[in-house]
Protein backbone atom coordinates (compact mmCIF):
# COMPACT_ATOMS: atom_id res chain seq x y z
CA UNK A 1 0.00 0.00 0.00
CA UNK A 2 1.34 3.42 -0.85
CA UNK A 3 0.20 6.57 0.62
CA UNK A 4 0.61 9.91 -0.59
CA UNK A 5 -0.09 13.83 1.36
CA UNK A 6 -1.31 15.87 -0.25
CA UNK A 7 -1.94 19.59 0.87
CA UNK A 8 -4.51 22.60 1.37
CA UNK A 9 -4.04 25.37 -1.19
CA UNK A 10 -5.26 28.68 -1.22
CA UNK A 11 -6.60 29.81 -4.83
CA UNK A 12 -7.41 33.42 -6.74
CA UNK A 13 -4.90 35.29 -4.62
CA UNK A 14 -7.51 38.25 -4.85
CA UNK A 15 -6.66 39.27 -8.23
CA UNK A 16 -5.82 35.88 -10.02
CA UNK A 17 -9.24 33.86 -10.46
CA UNK A 18 -9.10 30.46 -11.34
CA UNK A 19 -4.91 31.64 -12.35
CA UNK A 20 -3.75 31.86 -9.00
CA UNK A 21 -2.96 29.69 -6.21
CA UNK A 22 -0.40 28.36 -3.47
CA UNK A 23 -0.21 25.24 -1.37
CA UNK A 24 -0.08 25.55 2.87
CA UNK A 25 2.40 23.37 4.86
CA UNK A 26 -1.01 21.94 6.92
CA UNK A 27 -3.67 21.26 6.96
CA UNK A 28 -4.00 18.27 4.35
CA UNK A 29 -5.57 15.07 2.66
CA UNK A 30 -3.61 11.73 2.35
CA UNK A 31 -5.16 9.12 0.25
CA UNK A 32 -3.65 4.96 0.44
CA UNK A 33 -3.68 3.04 -3.02
CA UNK A 34 -3.44 -0.38 -2.87
CA UNK A 35 -4.24 -2.85 -6.05
CA UNK A 36 -7.40 -5.16 -6.58
CA UNK A 37 -8.02 -7.97 -8.57
CA UNK A 38 -11.32 -7.18 -9.31
CA UNK A 39 -10.60 -4.59 -12.38
CA UNK A 40 -12.08 -1.75 -10.99
CA UNK A 41 -11.36 1.55 -9.20
CA UNK A 42 -13.30 1.45 -5.14
CA UNK A 43 -13.02 3.78 -2.51
CA UNK A 44 -13.01 1.30 0.47
CA UNK A 45 -12.82 3.52 3.02
CA UNK A 46 -13.05 7.16 3.87
CA UNK A 47 -12.58 9.16 7.25
CA UNK A 48 -12.87 12.58 8.25
CA UNK A 49 -15.92 13.48 6.11
CA UNK A 50 -18.58 12.95 8.53
CA UNK A 51 -19.89 10.51 6.03
CA UNK A 52 -20.56 13.47 3.30
CA UNK A 53 -18.43 12.46 0.89
CA UNK A 54 -19.26 9.68 -2.30
CA UNK A 55 -17.96 6.08 -1.91
CA UNK A 56 -18.79 5.90 -5.80
CA UNK A 57 -15.47 5.83 -7.42
CA UNK A 58 -16.96 8.08 -10.53
CA UNK A 59 -18.20 10.60 -8.50
CA UNK A 60 -15.56 10.90 -5.69
CA UNK A 61 -12.58 13.41 -7.05
CA UNK A 62 -9.92 11.07 -5.56
CA UNK A 63 -11.90 7.64 -7.68
CA UNK A 64 -12.37 10.16 -10.34
CA UNK A 65 -8.72 10.89 -10.84
CA UNK A 66 -7.45 7.22 -10.76
CA UNK A 67 -10.04 6.52 -13.18
CA UNK A 68 -8.48 9.26 -15.52
CA UNK A 69 -5.16 7.96 -15.14
CA UNK A 70 -5.89 4.38 -15.61
CA UNK A 71 -7.95 5.52 -18.97
CA UNK A 72 -4.69 7.09 -20.00
CA UNK A 73 -2.45 4.14 -19.60
CA UNK A 74 -5.10 1.96 -21.83
CA UNK A 75 -4.90 -0.05 -18.04
CA UNK A 76 -7.54 -2.58 -16.15
CA UNK A 77 -5.59 -3.03 -13.34
CA UNK A 78 -7.84 -2.83 -10.23
CA UNK A 79 -7.20 0.10 -7.44
CA UNK A 80 -8.33 0.10 -3.99
CA UNK A 81 -8.51 3.78 -2.02
CA UNK A 82 -8.55 4.90 1.23
CA UNK A 83 -9.06 8.60 1.71
CA UNK A 84 -8.26 10.54 4.68
CA UNK A 85 -9.38 13.92 4.67
CA UNK A 86 -8.09 16.11 7.13
CA UNK A 87 -9.50 19.47 6.54
CA UNK A 88 -12.78 20.75 6.39
CA UNK A 89 -15.11 20.11 3.26
CA UNK A 90 -16.46 23.34 1.19
CA UNK A 91 -14.07 25.50 3.04
CA UNK A 92 -12.39 27.43 0.30
CA UNK A 93 -9.42 25.46 0.98
CA UNK A 94 -8.95 23.21 -1.82
CA UNK A 95 -10.29 19.74 0.25
CA UNK A 96 -11.93 17.92 -3.09
CA UNK A 97 -8.16 19.22 -4.81
CA UNK A 98 -6.26 17.62 -2.47
CA UNK A 99 -8.03 14.31 -2.12
CA UNK A 100 -8.04 14.03 -6.35
CA UNK A 101 -4.00 15.17 -5.99
CA UNK A 102 -3.13 12.41 -3.44
CA UNK A 103 -4.85 9.89 -4.92
CA UNK A 104 -3.25 10.28 -8.25
CA UNK A 105 0.27 10.72 -6.88
CA UNK A 106 -0.59 7.53 -4.69
CA UNK A 107 -2.00 5.21 -7.78
CA UNK A 108 0.87 6.72 -10.13
CA UNK A 109 3.55 5.58 -7.43
CA UNK A 110 1.64 1.84 -6.74
CA UNK A 111 2.11 1.80 -10.69
CA UNK A 112 5.73 2.50 -10.75
CA UNK A 113 5.23 6.20 -11.58
CA UNK A 114 4.30 6.44 -15.54
CA UNK A 115 3.90 9.66 -14.91
CA UNK A 116 5.58 12.32 -13.79
CA UNK A 117 3.83 15.53 -11.39
CA UNK A 118 3.50 17.46 -14.78
CA UNK A 119 2.09 14.66 -16.70
CA UNK A 120 -0.83 14.12 -13.95
CA UNK A 121 -2.48 17.55 -14.58
CA UNK A 122 -5.14 15.82 -17.01
CA UNK A 123 -6.05 13.32 -14.65
CA UNK A 124 -6.19 15.49 -11.04
CA UNK A 125 -8.76 18.42 -13.09
CA UNK A 126 -10.74 15.70 -13.78
CA UNK A 127 -10.70 14.87 -10.42
CA UNK A 128 -11.78 17.91 -9.52
CA UNK A 129 -14.06 18.57 -11.90
CA UNK A 130 -16.57 16.00 -10.33
CA UNK A 131 -17.07 18.87 -7.12
CA UNK A 132 -16.29 21.76 -8.71
CA UNK A 133 -18.19 21.15 -12.09
CA UNK A 134 -15.26 22.86 -13.69
CA UNK A 135 -11.98 21.93 -14.76
CA UNK A 136 -9.96 24.88 -12.90
CA UNK A 137 -6.54 24.05 -11.62
CA UNK A 138 -5.86 27.09 -9.41
CA UNK A 139 -6.33 24.40 -6.53
CA UNK A 140 -5.20 20.89 -8.00
CA UNK A 141 -1.77 22.57 -9.66
CA UNK A 142 -0.44 24.30 -6.37
CA UNK A 143 -1.16 21.49 -4.80
CA UNK A 144 0.51 18.94 -6.41
CA UNK A 145 3.39 20.99 -7.06
CA UNK A 146 3.92 23.12 -4.22
CA UNK A 147 4.67 26.47 -4.48
CA UNK A 148 2.63 29.62 -6.20
CA UNK A 149 1.71 28.46 -8.78
CA UNK A 150 0.32 30.60 -12.20
CA UNK A 151 -1.90 28.74 -14.81
CA UNK A 152 -1.14 31.15 -17.85
CA UNK A 153 -3.37 28.54 -19.70
CA UNK A 154 -5.79 25.42 -20.50
CA UNK A 155 -5.46 24.64 -24.32
CA UNK A 156 -2.52 23.78 -23.98
CA UNK A 157 -1.87 23.85 -20.12
CA UNK A 158 0.50 25.98 -19.35
CA UNK A 159 1.47 26.42 -15.95
CA UNK A 160 4.18 28.35 -14.06
CA UNK A 161 5.81 27.98 -10.80
CA UNK A 162 6.40 31.59 -9.38
CA UNK A 163 9.06 32.63 -6.65
CA UNK A 164 7.91 32.48 -3.48
CA UNK A 165 10.11 35.27 -1.12
CA UNK A 166 11.68 34.58 2.15
CA UNK A 167 9.74 35.08 4.87
CA UNK A 168 6.09 35.01 3.46
CA UNK A 169 3.52 33.42 5.28
CA UNK A 170 -0.21 33.02 5.26
CA UNK A 171 -3.22 32.65 7.54
CA UNK A 172 -5.88 31.06 6.88
CA UNK A 173 -9.24 31.54 9.00
CA UNK A 174 -11.67 29.06 8.04
CA UNK A 175 -15.63 30.02 9.90
CA UNK A 176 -17.87 27.03 10.15
CA UNK A 177 -20.18 28.09 7.07
CA UNK A 178 -19.82 25.45 4.33
CA UNK A 179 -20.27 26.84 0.99
CA UNK A 180 -19.66 24.96 -1.99
CA UNK A 181 -17.86 26.15 -5.59
CA UNK A 182 -20.70 25.09 -7.57
CA UNK A 183 -23.22 27.81 -5.83
CA UNK A 184 -19.55 30.26 -5.37
CA UNK A 185 -19.46 30.01 -8.92
CA UNK A 186 -22.69 30.47 -10.19
CA UNK A 187 -23.43 34.03 -8.31
CA UNK A 188 -20.66 35.43 -10.45
CA UNK A 189 -22.08 37.42 -13.71
CA UNK A 190 -20.84 35.99 -17.01
CA UNK A 191 -19.49 39.29 -18.05
CA UNK A 192 -17.35 42.24 -16.67
CA UNK A 193 -17.10 45.73 -17.37
CA UNK A 194 -13.72 46.40 -19.14
CA UNK A 195 -12.10 48.60 -16.18
CA UNK A 196 -12.59 45.56 -13.61
CA UNK A 197 -10.79 43.40 -16.52
CA UNK A 198 -8.34 46.28 -16.62
CA UNK A 199 -8.09 46.43 -12.87
CA UNK A 200 -7.88 43.18 -11.66
CA UNK A 201 -5.06 42.41 -14.85
CA UNK A 202 -3.25 45.35 -13.56
CA UNK A 203 -2.97 43.66 -9.77
CA UNK A 204 -2.26 40.50 -11.15
CA UNK A 205 1.21 41.85 -12.64
CA UNK A 206 1.46 43.92 -10.34
CA UNK A 207 1.19 40.30 -7.92
CA UNK A 208 3.70 38.67 -10.23
CA UNK A 209 6.61 41.48 -10.04
CA UNK A 210 6.39 41.69 -6.81
CA UNK A 211 7.22 38.00 -5.87
CA UNK A 212 10.05 37.80 -8.63
CA UNK A 213 11.44 41.20 -6.96
CA UNK A 214 10.42 40.12 -3.57
CA UNK A 215 8.46 43.84 -3.14
CA UNK A 216 6.59 42.64 -0.09
CA UNK A 217 4.81 46.15 -1.00
CA UNK A 218 4.17 45.34 -4.55
CA UNK A 219 2.75 42.50 -3.44
CA UNK A 220 0.14 44.09 -0.80
CA UNK A 221 -0.93 46.60 -3.51
CA UNK A 222 -1.82 44.40 -5.73
CA UNK A 223 -3.82 41.88 -3.64
CA UNK A 224 -7.48 43.15 -4.66
CA UNK A 225 -10.23 41.28 -6.51
CA UNK A 226 -13.23 43.43 -8.64
CA UNK A 227 -14.24 39.76 -9.97
CA UNK A 228 -15.35 37.65 -7.12
CA UNK A 229 -15.18 39.29 -3.72
CA UNK A 230 -17.48 42.11 -4.24
CA UNK A 231 -20.42 39.23 -5.04
CA UNK A 232 -18.67 36.36 -2.09
CA UNK A 233 -17.72 38.70 0.14
CA UNK A 234 -21.80 38.82 1.73
CA UNK A 235 -21.67 35.29 1.99
CA UNK A 236 -19.00 35.06 4.45
CA UNK A 237 -19.63 36.00 7.91
CA UNK A 238 -18.01 39.46 9.44
CA UNK A 239 -16.11 39.43 6.08
CA UNK A 240 -14.93 43.55 6.45
CA UNK A 241 -14.48 43.38 10.36
CA UNK A 242 -12.14 40.41 9.54
CA UNK A 243 -10.24 42.06 7.17
CA UNK A 244 -10.25 45.58 8.93
CA UNK A 245 -8.28 43.28 12.07
CA UNK A 246 -5.84 41.76 9.59
CA UNK A 247 -4.72 45.09 7.86
CA UNK A 248 -4.38 46.67 11.49
CA UNK A 249 -2.32 44.11 12.39
CA UNK A 250 0.22 44.58 9.28
CA UNK A 251 -0.75 41.94 7.18
CA UNK A 252 0.08 42.52 3.32
CA UNK A 253 -3.30 41.82 1.69
CA UNK A 254 -6.47 40.10 2.93
CA UNK A 255 -9.02 38.29 1.03
CA UNK A 256 -11.10 35.36 0.20
CA UNK A 257 -9.50 31.96 -0.19
CA UNK A 258 -10.37 30.00 -3.25
CA UNK A 259 -14.39 30.35 -3.10
CA UNK A 260 -14.76 30.70 0.30
CA UNK A 261 -15.74 31.09 3.60
CA UNK A 262 -12.16 30.63 4.36
CA UNK A 263 -10.30 33.89 4.43
CA UNK A 264 -6.93 34.42 4.33
CA UNK A 265 -4.42 37.36 5.06
CA UNK A 266 -0.64 37.26 3.46
CA UNK A 267 2.22 38.21 5.97
CA UNK A 268 5.44 39.04 5.68
CA UNK A 269 6.94 37.42 8.45
CA UNK A 270 6.15 34.51 10.39
CA UNK A 271 5.81 36.61 13.88
CA UNK A 272 3.58 39.06 11.95
CA UNK A 273 1.51 35.81 10.64
CA UNK A 274 0.90 34.78 14.22
CA UNK A 275 -0.44 38.51 15.45
CA UNK A 276 -2.76 39.04 12.15
CA UNK A 277 -4.43 35.29 13.29
CA UNK A 278 -4.69 36.73 16.96
CA UNK A 279 -6.43 40.02 15.29
CA UNK A 280 -8.62 38.13 12.87
CA UNK A 281 -9.96 35.17 15.59
CA UNK A 282 -10.58 38.38 18.27
CA UNK A 283 -12.28 40.27 15.54
CA UNK A 284 -14.77 36.96 15.27
CA UNK A 285 -14.48 36.25 19.29
CA UNK A 286 -18.15 36.11 20.95
CA UNK A 287 -20.00 36.29 17.35
CA UNK A 288 -21.26 32.78 17.41
CA UNK A 289 -19.20 31.64 14.89
CA UNK A 290 -16.93 28.74 15.53
CA UNK A 291 -13.82 28.86 13.10
CA UNK A 292 -10.35 27.31 12.95
CA UNK A 293 -7.61 29.09 11.94
CA UNK A 294 -3.93 28.05 10.11
CA UNK A 295 -0.55 29.99 10.22
CA UNK A 296 1.46 28.15 7.20
CA UNK A 297 4.69 29.05 5.17
CA UNK A 298 4.25 28.26 1.65
CA UNK A 299 4.82 24.76 1.31
CA UNK A 300 7.72 24.41 -1.87
CA UNK A 301 7.32 20.60 -1.88
CA UNK A 302 4.05 19.62 -2.71
CA UNK A 303 2.02 16.31 -2.85
CA UNK A 304 4.39 13.35 -1.71
CA UNK A 305 4.87 10.24 -1.27
CA UNK A 306 4.64 9.47 3.13
CA UNK A 307 4.37 5.66 3.65
CA UNK A 308 4.99 2.77 1.03
CA UNK A 309 4.68 -0.73 2.46
CA UNK A 310 4.77 -1.85 -1.17
CA UNK A 311 8.54 -3.40 -0.87
N1 LIG B 1 -11.02 29.70 -8.66
C1 LIG B 1 -12.05 28.94 -8.05
C2 LIG B 1 -13.21 29.84 -7.69
C3 LIG B 1 -11.46 28.34 -6.81
O1 LIG B 1 -12.95 30.90 -7.12
O2 LIG B 1 -14.35 29.52 -8.00
C4 LIG B 1 -12.34 27.43 -6.12
O3 LIG B 1 -11.84 26.14 -6.14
Amino acid sequence: MITAFAPASVANLNCGFDSLGLALEQPGDKVSAIFNNDHIVRIVQITGDGGKLPLDAAANTGGAAVMALLKALGSKQGIDLQVHKNMPLGSGLGSSAASAVAAAVAANALLGSPFSKKQLFPFVLAGEAVASGSEHGDNVFPSLLGGIVLIRGYEPTDVVQLPVPQGLHIVVLHPNVEILTKDARNILPKQIPMKDGIIQGANLAGLVAGLYTNDFGLIGRSLHDVFAEPYRAPLIPYFDKVRQAAMYGGALGFGISGSGPSMFALCDSQIRAKQVAELMQKALHGKGIAFETYVSKINTTGAEIVANDKA
